[in-house]
């Protein structure tokens, strides 16, 4: 059985039809969901209701997983494998976390756009997200194209762009919401990391520009030089024309290519319930050789 791809929006997300994550994907189809990534950057699986161990089963074709950086906190109380990233609003007895829970105003930081683990030296290649209990409105996710942004930028400004090199780190990211509150073990391991500006996607060709919310400075430039031009980038690179909303169902996974989009989420109301499980797939190398 082969599977249907249909384009979402002119330019990024596709919805994939015709399989069935319970069960073990043969290789051709592995394959093709490759290939629609690489051509889409952002794949909607509907009707996909999975449990965590078929959702880690079948993020592992596709690469090395990542585990989930909350681990670092030594009083952290997992509610999921630490293969999965719990993107809920619940704490570790299934409750909704409290308006002051540090847990969630450090998540508060996901409504920025950005890329995922991009702080870290080597970042998320693909990020897959299953809806498990959705709000009953709001919580969106949004996808913007950095390919097409980079397409859209004047031939200028893309020649300034090639081979800068940004700096990336979570205490960036979390100071522009006022978020603080880390211990002096988790700064140590916040220090930041270096990633390119520009990329050249392996599987498209097509080059894109590598922005997130994690970066902060730009090396060889001044601070508040860096800060306003990946302001205007991300201005730039969030223009509707180059955003795909998608609206939850439960049962959708959806799948994206970190190293040419950004996303973001959306607020929701939090009295409501949102539990969604991410695998995550790491990309393997860095973008910036350890040497440098
Ligand atoms: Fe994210």
């Amino acid at each position: 059985m082969s599977i249907t791809v249909e384009p979402l929006h002119p330019t990024i997300g596709a919805r994939v039809t015709g399989l069935d994550l319970r069960e073990p994907a043969p290789d051709a189809t592995i394959k093709a969901i490759e290939d629609a990534i690489n051509r889409h950057a952002v794949l909607v699986f509907p009707g996909q209701r999975i449990t965590d161990e078929q959702q880690i089963n079948f993020s592992a074709r596709l690469g090395t997983l990542e585990t989930t950086v909350k681990a670092y906190r030594s009083d952290f109380r997992p509610r999921l494998d630490l293969r999965v990233s719990d993107v809920s609003n619940l704490d570790h007895n299934n409750q909704i976390r409290a308006n002051n829970d540090r847990l969630r105003l450090n998540g508060l930081g996901n409504r920025l756009w950005h890329s995922d683990s991009s702080f870290k030296r080597i970042p998320a290649r693909f990020s897959l997200l299953s809806a498990r209990t959705i709000p009953s409105e709001g919580g969106e996710t949004q996808f913007a194209d950095m390919r097409a942004a980079w397409d859209a930028l004047p031939d200028k400004m893309k020649a300034q762009l090639e081979g800068l090199i940004c700096e990336h780190t979570q205490l960036f990211s979390r100071a522009r919401i006022g978020f603080t509150d880390w211990s002096d073990e988790e700064r140590a391991k916040m220090a930041p990391v270096p990633q390119v500006l520009v990329r050249t996607h392996p599987g498209s060709g097509r080059k894109s520009i590598y922005l997130s919310s994690h970066a902060g400075r730009i090396r060889s430039m001044e601070e508040p030089e860096a800060r306003m031009l990946l302001l205007d980038l991300t201005e730039h690179a969030t223009q509707p024309q180059f955003v795909y909303t998608h609206r939850w169902t439960v049962g959708d996974l959806v799948m994206w290519d970190n190293r040419c989009t950004m996303h973001r989420a959306r607020a929701y109301d939090e009295a409501e319930v949102r539990d969604m499980h991410r695998t995550t797939v790491s990309d393997g190398t860095p973008t910036v050789p350890e040497a440098a």
